[in-house]
């Protein structure tokens, strides 16, 4: 082929800007619509949402409060294994009827010990065990509040201590809670040691969220994202409970990459979800060579904070990314790997378009960052709130080191530093989102998600669409909520 012929041969690669979902027939009022969803092979999500494995994204905070909506936090890795670790486990504690991963302490340590570590996990209480793991008394909030800092844990524990087997049912639980007007239960053996801890708080939360996405022992779904190249972090996330691990890499189809999932995906049985690809070939490939990954993350250099393809001039937006990704599995027969397109989301129209496009879920960066549970700080300028949101690529999140192998070129950045508008809590902004797509599911005729990938057609927009279908010909002096969606 000569070089005129690549342009002439090149490629429409649309972006969700470019195009628009047609109206179809529709039966379907906008309340009605099922937006549950598959999020890898073995596990579903009660709304399409994911929030993007970044800095100032998703933490412990945020992954509880989009979880418990019914989506999915990813939480980053611009951290040591620990930090991790400790997040992942914040968020598996958040509910759980059990928790198994119990923080004690030995009766032997300070007060002042107690009280730090109580602030450090934010919990209230701690049971004290020796040496042997073996239970020998409490030690609460109220037992700290006026000790002396430097006392013993065994000079203020309580040493009488109510406690159950692991067979104990939610309602016993309740009535012994209740009855001995306390507020944790230890769940010991038959050896005295303790083995978990029922707390009344979380007993309380129970059936608080009920379209929370949950794992079979009713504790929140969590995912954690990791490098490729990092397989120390997949088994400590593993012994942490992880639910899902992302890879977190901005391109997937690279020989050293796959070589790495290859030797990650033998050594574990955790689900793998792969990214980010952005081609048909790199999804046949990733399908054909790595055997049992769980979903693929698609979309590169869509993202808002994105400079790749400034920088790079190389990219996929993700609408194309998620088309080519799905006819990859199309054509190879897939139908139980699921595609999470990510990176360009803006409103509930370019999240229907993303599954009309063959998605299962999108994931989202900017808008979970203008959340409250977000980690960055809220701000304000000139009247209006903000929350701080960077690039993974960007000099401030690489100055942290830790993900630095997920852009090949060390040297640039490959995104940007900013602040995006504050939108309120994740519950607030999930709402909206899902009333929008409900909307565009009634528009299109489309009762869940399968049949907006069969009934919704797209219409591509010429530039005068472009400015047609966006508001236009009126003078709106001053910005509202919102105005940045469209
Ligand atoms: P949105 O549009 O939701 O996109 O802000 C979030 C996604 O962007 C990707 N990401 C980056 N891409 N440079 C990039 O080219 C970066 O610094 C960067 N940081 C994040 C990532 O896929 C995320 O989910």
């Amino acid at each position: 082929m000569g070089f005129k012929e690549k342009l002439r041969d090149a490629e429409k690669v649309l972006t969700f800007n470019d195009v628009i979902l047609l109206p179809g027939f529709t039966t379907v009022e906008p309340d009605e619509p099922d937006v549950s969803t598959r999020v890898t092979r073995r596990r579903f999500l009660n709304i399409p949402f994911l929030s993007s494995p970044m800095d100032t994204v998703t933490e412990a905070e945020l992954a509880i409060a989009l979880a418990r909506t019914g989506g999915l936090g990813v939480i980053h890795r611009n951290c040591s294994i620990e930090e991790q670790v400790a997040m992942l486990r914040a968020v598996k504690r958040a509910e759980a009827f059990i928790i198994y991963d119990v923080i004690t302490i030995t009766p032997d340590q300070t007060v002042k010990e107690a009280i730090e570590l109580m602030e450090r996990h934010n919990i209230h209480g701690l049971p004290v065990v020796d040496k042997n793991e073996k239970l020998v008394g409490i030690i609460t909030g109220r037992d700290v509040r006026f000790a002396e800092h430097s006392l013993k844990v065994s000079d203020v524990m309580s040493k009488d201590v109510q406690t159950a087997d692991e067979d104990i049912t939610i309602e016993k639980a309740k009535e012994i809670l209740h009855a001995h007007r306390i507020e944790k239960l230890p769940i010991v053996n038959e050896k005295g040691h303790i083995i978990g801890l029922i707390t009344m708080k979380d007993l309380m939360l129970r059936g608080k969220y009920p379209n929370a996405a949950r794992d079979e022992e009713g504790r929140i779904l969590c995912a954690a994202a990791i490098s490729p190249f990092d397989e120390k972090r997949v088994e400590e996330l593993e012994k942490a409970n992880v639910d899902i691990i992302v890879i977190d890499v901005a391109h997937v189809h690279n020989a050293n990459c796959f070589k790495a999932i290859k030797s990650i995906l033998k050594n574990t049985n955790m689900e793998i979800v792969i990214g980010n690809l952005g081609t048909y070939e790199g999804a046949v490939d990733a399908l054909t060579q790595l055997d049992g990954i769980a979903g693929l993350r698609v979309g590169i250099g869509s993202g808002s904070i994105c400079t790749t393809s400034v920088v790079t001039r190389a990219g996929s937006p993700t609408l194309y990314a998620t088309l080519s990704a799905a006819d990859a599995c199309l054509e190879l027969g897939v139908k139980d790997v699921p595609i999470i397109a990510d990176g360009g989301i803006r409103n509930p129209g370019d999240i229907a378009v993303a599954i009309a496009a063959g998605a299962s879920c999108v994931m989202m960066g900017n808008i979970f960052a203008g959340t409250r549970e977000s980690p960055g700080h809220l701000i304000t300028l000139e009247g209006r709130y903000y929350k701080e949101y960077r690039g993974m690529a960007s000099h401030a999140a690489k100055r942290k080191l830790y993900a630095m192998d997920r852009y090949p070129a060390k040297a640039i950045a490959e995104g940007v530093e900013g602040y995006v508008p504050y939108r309120g809590t994740v519950e607030d902004v999930v709402t909206e989102f899902v009333s929008g797509l409900k909307a565009t599911m009634g528009y299109v005729g489309a009762r869940n998600i399968k049949e907006i990938w069969e009934k919704g057609k797209f219409g591509v927009l010429t530039q005068a669409g472009i400015r047609e279908t966006r508001p236009h010909d009126i003078f709106m002096p001053t910005r509202r909520f919102g105005d940045n969606e469209i």
